[in-house]
């Protein structure tokens, strides 16, 4: 699945992780999956990839997320590569929601790990994940599926999603803007103001930014291309000059963040609605 260039991560990690994955049962999952089908069912046509995102080969696999394997490769290398746990890390973003959301879209969803979270937390919630990728869509998809989850899947840009104004009350983008240019997470954020009710919120889960600087061979281990910028760059200044209010970010084990802002309420102080009681959160139903 990996194009094996030199990096840390080819010589070193990738044959830990790999001894640790049954890779058999990965591509004899990606041969049973019809994938010209699929991708031709859940892809919107008109949909033109930008160059940001079709020229780089992600994490070193040749061709990127608009492959079947990076799509069926993404959650069992994921489960090793965000310490101590997928789900703590995945957490901590649901924690730092205090919307009680009726419409929730995710954007860069991926495989939907993040997305099927949010439906669990907040069960009675319209809730949508969209990507570029409609490989990752139908793993999503599929994941939905399997768990008896009614999740929309929109394959589309999370700059020009396309939704209309303020149609949303809550967003979340996790481990996406580690993976786009600066200028195009700045414009992702524009989007999410235009797409948020006044109250509405948006929350990013991504590297620890500071921890990022302090630490080159994280941002190299992996390949990712914008990594750099990212780690160079603040989310929480990001969200400011997009218009977001009471803007905050809390570190999660050191090498993570989540950044939440509120889009606030013309000429008042941010609308944000009453905080959840915990009892609200179906906490049991959140280990995916
Ligand atoms: C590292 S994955 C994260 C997936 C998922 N959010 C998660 O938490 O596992 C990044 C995802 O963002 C998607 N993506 C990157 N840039 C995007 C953009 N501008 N619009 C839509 N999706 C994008 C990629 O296709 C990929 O599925």
């Amino acid at each position: 699945m990996a194009t094996g260039t030199n990096t840390l991560w080819d010589r070193f990690l990738a044959p830990i992780v790999r001894s640790f994955i049954d890779e058999e049962a990965l591509q004899r999952f990606d041969r049973s999956v019809d994938w010209e089908a699929e991708v031709d069912r859940l892809h919107d046509s008109t949909l033109v990839y930008p160059d940001y995102y079709r020229s780089q080969n992600f994490h070193g696999i040749r061709g990127g997320y608009l492959t079947s394997g990076a799509a069926v490769s993404y959650d069992p290398i994921t489960g090793y590569v965000l310490p101590p746990n997928e789900t703590w890390v995945r957490q901590s973003a649901i924690e730092a929601i205090t919307v009680r959301p009726r419409r929730i879209l995710d954007l860069g969803c991926g495989t939907g790990s993040q997305t099927l979270m949010l439906k669990r937390a907040f069960p009675q919630a319209e809730t949508i994940g969209l990507d570029f990728s409609p490989y990752m869509l139908f793993m999503g998809e599929y994941k939905a599926k399997n768990a008896g989850l009614e999740i929309g899947w929109r394959h589309g840009s999370a700059e020009n999603t396309g939704f209309a104004d303020r149609s949303f009350d809550l967003i979340a983008l996790a481990l996406v803007f580690h993976e786009t240019p600066t200028e195009i997470s700045q414009a992702i954020l524009r989007e999410c103001y235009r797409l948020l009710s006044p109250g509405g919120e948006v929350i990013v889960l991504d590297g620890n930014q500071q921890a990022l600087r302090q630490t080159d061979w994280l941002t190299e281990v992996f390949e990712e291309p914008y990594i750099k910028e990212y780690s160079a760059g603040n989310v929480a200044d990001w969200m400011r000059q997009a218009g977001f209010a009471a803007v905050t970010t809390r570190d999660f084990w050191w090498i993570h963040q989540v950044t939440r802002g509120v889009k606030p309420s013309a000429g008042s102080s941010p609308e944000v609605a009453e905080t959840p009681d915990i009892a609200d959160f179906d906490l049991g139903a959140l280990a995916t």
